[in-house]
């Protein structure tokens, strides 16, 4: 998870990143929940008071489930730490964890619920799956324990994973995903040896599963949609906004967008319900979008002359090369590293008040995980000093007429973000190209904060063992 701080309304999760066809569709329910958290101690608490407060929560879930298949919904999506929260010490996460066994050895727990021992938690959520026979998502936590035979086995004598379950329409375990790219304050949990690529067939299509931070990372999320092939992708969420490039419903849509792939989320937070109709086979549709070259059309052109201003100014902590849009209208060209970054724009109202720059980033990004970025980016600054550009904005008083902007970049794995006043998304106002310009449509009904290319070179990232960050 990553950990809420200065949050901004929090989002509804149903992204159709491609257009569902009129036949051969599902239809999907995300829920963000309000997780009724537990006291902040560090000593465990009784196993009977943890499971007490999972099911304060199941019961908030239970009705968003009962409600969801009674409008028909096929599948119904909850957040990532939605049962118990977040605020754990490996000790204290402890009686909140059930051993979840592997989907192949083909369990209800609600028709068999001793099984395997008492599994309270497994069995109320496959119970809710199966009355009410559809779908049920959920992010739970998983112990296994270990000895001293397996070196890597930890001093307290068992794994704790952060895990995804899937329950169909029986009520049966269909798939159990062990978080693999845990966010740095997730001490509470252990990272599984090998990243597990999880998928599972249903009527309405292949799906895959991931967790929160793993979007930003090639194993599993990538492999499960370029090599897995899957659908749809599940994402319990915990996810924290940050801007400019990584508040939720941006990056969120733009992965699914670059990735060609339906995604359904529900992040923590806020009760938002939403349901939306699918394309069950999304790479059998005719608007399937094509597969873009993001360098193609950058590596075309020269570089458009300008004046010689470039600056540098901090996103965060990354270094990004700026150059001031002095004029209403014009192209211009900022380089860093291997990176060009090409815009062509027209502002149809610009003011002395409001600074945007255009600039480019090729790195590494972050401190405790290195993983690289390339991102060029049309940015609003906060003040009319240079100085603040890169820091976070919410608002905006300028329209663009017009925006092309475009990057030669050195990987296929590309999101397109663009941002409107308030933090918004600005669906159908934006296209890519498939020589990949991300370009504006018909003029922009909202004032922009930002139109950025987010490309991940994850052959560049450190090796996953390094991430370690206790
Ligand atoms: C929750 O989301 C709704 C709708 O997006 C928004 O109006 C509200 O302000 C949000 N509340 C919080 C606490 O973020
Ligand atoms: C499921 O249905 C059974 C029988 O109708 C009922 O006893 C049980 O409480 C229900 N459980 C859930 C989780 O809906
Ligand atoms: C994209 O276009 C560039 C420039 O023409 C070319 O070198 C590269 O091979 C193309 N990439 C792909 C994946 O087709
Ligand atoms: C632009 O300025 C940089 C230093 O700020 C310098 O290295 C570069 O040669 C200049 N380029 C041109 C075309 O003047
Ligand atoms: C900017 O580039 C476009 C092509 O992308 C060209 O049509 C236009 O004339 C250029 N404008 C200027 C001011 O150079
Ligand atoms: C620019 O246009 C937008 C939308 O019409 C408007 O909200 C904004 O106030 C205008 N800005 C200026 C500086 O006129």
């Amino acid at each position: 998870m990553l950990p809420s701080q200065a949050l901004l309304p929090a989002v509804v999760f149903a992204l159709t990143a491609l257009r569902a066809l009129a036949s051969d569709t599902f239809l999907a329910a995300v829920y963000e929940h309000a997780v009724i958290l537990p006291p902040a101690t560090q000593e465990p608490v009784p196993p009977r008071d943890a499971l007490a407060l999972m099911n304060k929560n199941m019961d908030v879930l239970e009705g968003a489930i009962k409600e969801a298949a009674q409008q028909g919904a096929h599948i119904i999506v909850t957040p990532e730490d939605g049962i118990y929260g977040w605020q754990f010490t490996r000790e204290s996460i402890y009686p909140y964890l059930e051993d979840i066994p592997d989907p192949v050895v083909n369990w209800i727990p609600c028709t068999d619920p001793s099984r395997f021992g008492p599994r309270p938690v497994q069995e109320r959520l496959s119970c809710m799956a199966r009355n009410n026979s559809i779908y049920v998502v959920a992010n739970i936590g998983d112990k296994k324990p270990c000895d001293s035979s397996d070196p890597s086995c930890p001093r307290d004598g068992r794994y704790q994973y952060n895990t995804d379950v899937v329950f169909d329409t029986q009520g049966k375990l269909v798939a159990r995903y062990h978080k693999y790219n845990l966010f740095r304050s997730e001490t509470q949990f252990d990272y599984p040896k090998e990243p597990e690529a999880v998928t599972f067939e249903t009527p309405f299509g292949k799906f895959g599963i991931f967790t929160c931070f793993d979007i930003l990372f090639y194993e599993p999320a990538v492999v499960l949609v370029s090599k897995m092939q899957v659908d749809t992708v599940l994402f319990p969420t915990a996810w924290m906004n940050v801007l400019p490039f990584l508040t939720a419903i941006e990056f969120h849509s733009a992965w699914a967008m670059g990735m060609r792939v339906n995604l359904l989320l529900a992040n923590t937070h806020n009760t938002t319900k939403a349901m939306t109709e699918l394309s069950a086979h999304p790479r059998l549709s005719p608007t399937y979008p094509p597969a873009i070259n993001w360098s193609l059309y950058a590596t075309s052109i020269k570089k458009f002359p300008g004046e010689n201003d470039t600056f540098s100014g901090t996103v965060r902590k990354d270094i990004f090369t700026f150059r001031e849009l002095r004029h209403k209208d014009g192209n211009y060209t900022v380089c860093q590293g291997d990176l060009c970054c090409h815009l062509v724009y027209q502002m149809s109202n610009k003011t002395r008040d409001e600074i945007y720059v255009l600039g480019a980033f090729d790195g590494l990004h972050g401190s405790l995980i290195k993983y690289h970025w390339q991102i060029c980016t049309l940015l609003k600054c906060p003040s009319t000093s240079l100085s603040t550009c890169g820091q976070p904005v919410e608002t905006a008083q300028t329209k663009f007429e017009m925006f092309s902007l475009s990057g030669t970049f050195g990987t296929s794995y590309v999101f397109p973000e663009v941002l409107y006043s308030g933090v918004q998304l600005a669906p159908g106002e934006f296209e890519v190209l498939r020589d990949g310009r991300l370009k504006s449509k018909n003029g922009m009904s909202k004032p922009l904060i930002t139109a950025t290319l987010f490309g991940r070179l994850y052959e560049k990232d450190q090796p996953h063992p390094l991430r370690i960050s206790l």
